[in-house]
């Protein structure tokens, strides 16, 4: 078979594994395959490259996608659907592989719905897709999170200050619920809970009588009293990184207490570097399974982790709904928030 295979969205650790994953499973069943390069651009303007065993050989280590990615949405482009249809067909692709969190996804499954013979693969440093237990991705992002807040935790006992670490994760808490609860954090702010900043403030008080400094690890998605509009991406998102949530906390913080407080934003080094063992096997293993349900004609589901086995599951069951943060984690949460 001639496959595609694609990488949409943000990048994150895991895309490169999930790539060889796929090229080295397409090679058992002597499948040609094909990269479209910058996500939906690729099919959409014909951005093609072959890839071959050496194209993927040395990648397992590498952060980052090497197809390129873009947040394009070819439904919001003219025609973008009916060229990418006509695209494939042109050359000769018989399936291809969408590689990408909600946004892409939610196009494959578009797509399969207009005919195409698609196989989604789950990827988002967010870990926010409904339908499956983890992305990869997210591994990596709270590994580099955590010794983020490892590292404020020296300048904040040093110095005997408050530092507020302000993380990705969009709509969703997990990046700020695993960074907090893995990195021992007094404080975290998620999407999923209205901020009371008095009662945040109160607790921020006995952790720093007792240590003589105090962590809060922030989500960019939390909720603002006040919220100023922000620019948009071709799938509506707001870019939540200009809000400035963290400084925000920051300043709550230094009205309400009288401790010298900073804030910090790792921003997109959250995203970048060498995917970690647990993400570099779940891409290899959900690369493998997309180019097998690719051959049992599995189209229009995603290779997903269901209870650590690898599954086909409906991309329609990924995209409908955001998978938030669920009481069962807030309240582990709150047990660390002592
Ligand atoms: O979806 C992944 C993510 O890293 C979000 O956590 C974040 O809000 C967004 O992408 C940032 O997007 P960009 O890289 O386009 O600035």
């Amino acid at each position: 078979m001639k496959i595609g295979v694609l990488t949409g969205g943000g990048d994150c650790p895991g895309l490169n594994p999930a790539i060889r994953g796929v090229v080295y499973r397409a090679l058992d069943y002597n499948d040609e395959v094909i990269g479209f390069e910058e996500g939906w651009k690729g099919p959409l303007e014909c951005l093609t490259r072959s890839l071959d065993l050496k194209s993927v050989d040395e990648i397992i280590n590498y952060g980052g996608t090497i197809l390129f990615t873009s947040r394009t949405n070819p439904f919001a482009v003219e025609n973008g659907a009916e060229r990418i249809i006509e695209n494939l067909k042109k050359l000769g692709i018989e399936a291809l592989i969408a590689i990408g969190g909600d946004d892409t996804l939610g196009v494959a499954s578009k797509l399969y719905k207009l005919g195409v013979n698609v196989v989604g693969v789950p990827k988002t440093m967010d870990n926010d897709l409904s339908g499956t237990d983890y992305t990869f991705g997210f591994d990596t992002s709270v590994s580099i999170a955590v010794d983020a807040l490892n590292r404020l935790r020296d300048t904040a006992r040093s110095h005997r200050r408050i530092i507020v670490l302000e993380v990705m994760g969009r709509h969703a808490g997990w990046v700020a619920l695993f960074t907090g609860v893995a990195g021992g954090a007094d404080w975290v702010l998620l999407p999923e809970e209205k901020p009371d900043f008095d009662v945040m403030c109160e607790h921020l008080r006995k952790s720093f009588k007792r240590k003589g400094y105090a962590l809060v690890v922030v989500s960019e998605g939390t909720e603002l009293p006040v919220d100023s509009d922000s620019e948009v991406d071709q799938f509506g998102h707001k870019l939540l990184q200009k809000r400035g949530v963290g400084e925000f906390v920051a300043s709550i913080i230094k009205e309400k207490m009288d401790i010298p407080t900073r804030s910090a934003i790792i921003g997109h080094i959250q995203r970048g570097g060498s995917p970690t063992i647990f993400d570099r096997m779940l891409g290899v293993r959900v690369g493998v399974k997309a180019v097998d349900m690719v051959h049992s004609a599995e189209f229009g589901k995603m290779a997903a982790i269901v209870n650590n086995k690898i599954d086909a599951v409906p991309l329609d069951q990924a995209v409908g709904k955001l998978r938030m943060v669920s009481n069962d984690w807030l309240k582990l949460l709150k047990v660390f928030l002592k």
